[in-house]
């Protein structure tokens, strides 16, 4: 059975992901802060096929240690999906480094750091990995308090796109999915007005529904989607 290490899978898209991917046959590696009670009820519904270990991504020089050391060592990782992420959402005129240096500590450098320990991984183990970073469509499409945010998106769409060149040699993939907005904890902020106008600029006038993200990650770490590296995909109801 095929291992797919994911991180944020507590709620949100991550934890769609875990489940698509434990529905389509993966044994699933999950990482977040806690443990929420949905989380907690998938795995349950997957006995001896989930594991998980509380990571705080916010220190990416511990991150590869504890995932990668004994952990997952001696198991093959075939896939990881790097999801988790936060939004520092303010204008740029407010913009303090304390934070900032938080939001890329834990949407740029702990990526690259799980990216180098699993492709250490699939080198070791001899598997044809594939990565899938989750993106954002405010890279493409900017949006009002959101360019420090898309800012760390549009480092790791452009490091997926180095990691499929630098590795394709090796059968490692790399792609980017690129999500619309999602009515998630990650937007629960955001006013009744707010989302009336996201949703009108989407062509199909409503939120992104994570199962269409989800359902795009499990497509692009399979076996059918082996001539697939160095790609960004919208997943966006038709927002751009
Ligand atoms: N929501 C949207 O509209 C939207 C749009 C475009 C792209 N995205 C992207 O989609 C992905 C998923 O977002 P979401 O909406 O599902 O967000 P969410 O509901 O806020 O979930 C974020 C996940 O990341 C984990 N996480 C946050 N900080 C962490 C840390 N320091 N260490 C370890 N895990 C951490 C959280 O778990 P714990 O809190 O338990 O640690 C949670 O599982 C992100 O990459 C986001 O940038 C979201």
């Amino acid at each position: 059975m095929p291992t797919a290490l994911v991180t944020g899978v507590s709620r949100g898209l991550g934890l769609a992901i875990a489940g698509q991917l434990l529905a389509g046959g993966w044994a699933v590696c999950g990482i977040s802060r806690e443990e929420s009670p949905a989380w907690l009820a998938l795995a349950a519904a997957h006995p001896g096929r989930v594991e998980w270990r509380a990571v705080d991504l916010a220190r990416p020089g511990d991150v590869e240690e504890i995932v990668f050391g004994p952990w997952l060592a001696r198991r093959p990782v075939h896939a990881l999906v790097s999801n988790a992420a936060i939004a520092y959402d303010d204008l740029i005129s407010n913009l303090q480094l304390p934070p900032l240096e938080a939001m890329f500590a834990v949407n740029v450098f702990s990526p690259m750091a799980l990216v180098r320990g699993a492709i250490r991984n699939m080198l070791l183990h001899d598997v044809p990995g594939s990565i899938v970073h989750v993106s954002s469509v405010t890279v493409e499409t900017g949006a009002k308090g959101l360019a420090m945010y898309a800012a760390t998106k549009g480092a790791i769409e452009a490091f997926s796109r180095g990691t499929a060149r630098e590795w394709g040699s090796r059968g490692i993939r790399s792609n980017c999915v690129v999500p619309g907005y999602m009515e998630t904890e990650m937007t629960a902020t955001l006013t009744v007005e707010q989302r009336a106008k996201i949703h009108r600029r989407a062509a199909l006038q409503q939120p992104t529904d994570p199962t269409s993200v989800a359902a795009t990650v499990a497509f692009l770490l399979s076996e059918r989607a082996g001539s697939i590296t160095g790609q960004n995909f919208g997943v966006d109801a038709g927002y751009r």
